[in-house]
């Protein structure tokens, strides 16, 4: 068996002249060959890369650490959803939503968020109270349901929705509850809390007592803009 098996190429000195001859594993040897262009440009490269980056970002400062990058991407997300933003909402003055679209939204937040199983899949009441009647522990307004449903009164048993839900949800959320009123559910809980007749409910007019969500519409009760803030649609 041949000991050293020599490159058998066509142009043999230009091989014989690059053997590594120190370099040899069992008769196969190695050849020093230049590098490819493209990867010595690739690697040139990378060691720009690195330079700039390094100046940039350490040296100078001039591009957003990671940190910064954070705090931007927080910034621009609660500017869309307007997440803890009281300036863009104001919450002493919601006015509900009676587009039809959005009270189906609510109503699936409600059931999204379980609140069927304290209030009732029709607001009559179970753990939580009765949503159905003009009675109201915390006062019965947009605005005081809107709270309500944001902050919660987690001593009482109420969960606070800010964190699951924008604020817009959460206005799609009490229009929905608006539907509720003066439907006449079965085991409804007892009324608790103070009667609230600011803005008259639905007991009184074209009263489908049988009432379903498209009869009842929350017209009767919503102010007639929109909610002072309108972020991102959907
Ligand atoms: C774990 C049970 C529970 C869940 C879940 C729950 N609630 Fe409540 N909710 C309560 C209790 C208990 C109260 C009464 C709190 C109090 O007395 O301060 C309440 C109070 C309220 C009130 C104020 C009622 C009033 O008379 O002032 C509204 C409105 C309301 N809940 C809506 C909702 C909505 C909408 C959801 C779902 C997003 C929800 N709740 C989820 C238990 C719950």
């Amino acid at each position: 068996m041949a000991s050293k098996v020599k490159p058998t190429f066509h142009v043999q000195e230009q091989y014989d002249s690059k053997l590594i001859t120190d370099h040899e594993y069992d008769g196969i040897m190695e050849l020093d060959n230049d590098l490819p262009p493209w990867l010595m440009w690739l690697f040139y490269g990378t060691m720009f890369f690195g330079a700039f980056y390094w100046v940039h970002f350490h040296t100078f400062g001039i591009g957003p650490s990671q940190a910064e990058e954070y705090a931007l991407e927080s910034e621009a997300y609660e500017k869309t959803y307007n997440v803890a933003n009281d300036n863009a909402f104001n919450e002493s003055a919601v006015a509900l939503y009676t587009d039809q679209a959005r009270v189906a939204a609510g109503k699936e937040h409600y059931l999204k968020a379980g609140c069927n199983t304290c209030h009732g899949g029709a607001g009559e009441g179970i753990v939580g109270p009765n949503l159905t009647d003009a009675y109201w522990i915390h006062g019965g307004s947009p605005s005081d349901v809107f709270k309500m449903l944001k902050y919660g009164n987690l001593a009482k048993g109420m969960p606070s929705y800010s964190g699951q839900f924008s604020d817009e949800q959460i206005v799609e959320l009490a229009s929905y509850l608006q539907t509720f009123q003066g439907t006449q559910p079965a085991n409804p809980k007892a009324a608790e809390g103070e009667l609230y007749s600011g803005a008259a409910p639905a007991q009184a007019p074209a009263a489908t007592d049988s009432a379903t969500e498209a009869e009842t519409p929350a017209d009767s009760l919503a102010p007639a803009q929109e909610p002072a803030a309108e972020p991102a649609q959907g």
